[in-house]
């Protein structure tokens, strides 16, 4: 690894996720900002250290695709909501590598079609895409795997995250995504659900290729609580009688036997859900647990502090997502044999603080 290498990055999308990313690509050490895309006239025009409260950069958001990729960049922070994979094959086609948080973690059986359309852009352009984030991206399989190495026999991964969603701004994440401020009807008919299914295999796929097998068998369970009362949160009210608390369970089985569960509770009331229907008991408000149950059993839990208030726990928890993507943006650029790379294909994800190395 040579840490006094430079890339030039761009940051594209500029929303909860994309503007963590945004600050971190100027803070890096090895990364040189060379471009914002954005989508609205509101944030064109503007520098882009402005924009994410610090001082100037000289770059100069905008909302042209072309302008962007004319900038010849050597990697895309890819942040939008919705994303575009016909707009992320042209990127790959055109020489730029693209990071995201978007589910692209390990898409090779759950979605075929589109890991041909873009393994093939990045054949053709000689780039990588890779999907990270915090879950999927982090909790969800990168982490369990690497605390998998600490096992000998593995009967049950679970991963868990609890989520206040209440002071989490995206309407497209909270509302199209998780469903939540949805009615039961409108959930279950939204044309998303299989979507969200499917990005919920793809880290449990992961997790099994990691340890050697595979995934023989699905079962999902989905339960929800609804508002008792409105309930005033950063995407508007959530309304009595529609969802107030979300309760994912996506499990796999190997081969061998070995379960591994991604859990999602995701909520928009605080820990005594006094305004829900009903409330389920759970360890906390926000954060994730890891469990790994075998001849080992470990209970990972991982938390923004605690005492923080509830709003910033939101805003840290929500910069890791931007932060893990774009530490990544120098391996990714640097891996070979181009295609779209996992955590299993890449070296450790690590921060980055100077452009020291040992010499050894
Ligand atoms: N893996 C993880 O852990 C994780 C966690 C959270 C989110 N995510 C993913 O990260 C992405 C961004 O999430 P977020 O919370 O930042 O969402 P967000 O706050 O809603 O931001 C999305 C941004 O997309 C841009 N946008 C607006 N209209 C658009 C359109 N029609 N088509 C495409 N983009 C449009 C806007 O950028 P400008 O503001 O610059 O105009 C907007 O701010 C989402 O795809 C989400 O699924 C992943």
């Amino acid at each position: 690894m040579d840490v006094t290498k430079r890339y030039r990055t761009v940051a594209w999308a500029t929303g909860v996720v994309g503007s963590a990313a945004l600050k971190r690509i100027i803070a890096h050490p090895q990364l040189d900002l060379v471009g914002v895309k954005v989508y609205s006239d509101d944030k064109a025009g503007r520098d882009a250290g402005e924009l994410v409260g610090l001082p100037p950069t000289g770059v100069v958001t905008t909302m042209d695709v072309d302008e962007i990729l004319a900038l010849r960049p050597d990697c895309i922070v890819y942040s939008p909501m919705p994303w575009d994979t016909a707009e992320m094959a042209r990127i790959l086609r055109g020489g730029t590598h693209i990071v995201t948080p978007c589910p692209f973690w390990f898409p090779f059986i759950q979605d075929p079609e589109t890991t041909a359309l873009l393994t093939e852009a990045c054949r053709d352009g000689g780039t990588n895409l890779h999907a990270s984030g915090t879950n999927p991206g982090g909790i969800a399989e990168r982490f369990p795997l690497t605390f998998s190495g600490w096992c000998n026999r593995i009967d049950r991964i679970t991963m868990t995250e609890y989520g206040d969603c209440r002071d989490y701004g995206s309407v497209g994440v909270i509302r199209e995504l998780m469903n939540l401020g949805k009615t039961p009807e409108e959930a279950m008919n939204n044309p998303i659900k299989e979507a969200l299914t499917s990005f919920w295999y793809e880290p449990i796929e992961m997790i099994a290729e990691g340890l050697g097998s595979e995934i023989v068998d699905y079962a999902q369970h989905h339960d929800f609580i609804l508002a008792a009362e409105p309930i005033e949160t950063a995407v508007g009210t959530i309304e009595a009688g529609t969802i107030g608390l979300n309760h994912y369970r996506h499990v796999g089985r190997t081969r061998e036997g070995t379960e591994i569960v991604q859990e999602q509770v995701w909520f928009m009331d605080d820990l005594s859900m006094g305004r829900l229907e009903s409330r389920m008991d759970i360890p906390r408000a926000s954060g994730w647990r890891i469990h790994v149950e075998g001849d080992v059993e470990l209970v990972v839990d991982v938390e923004v502090a605690p005492d923080l208030t509830q709003p910033e726990k939101t805003a840290q928890g929500m910069s890791t997502v931007g932060f893990h993507c774009v530490n990544a943006v120098p391996d990714v650029c640097d891996a070979p044999d181009p295609g779209i790379k996992t955590y299993l294909d890449l070296p450790m994800t690590t921060g980055r603080i100077g452009t020291h190395r040992t010499r050894r």
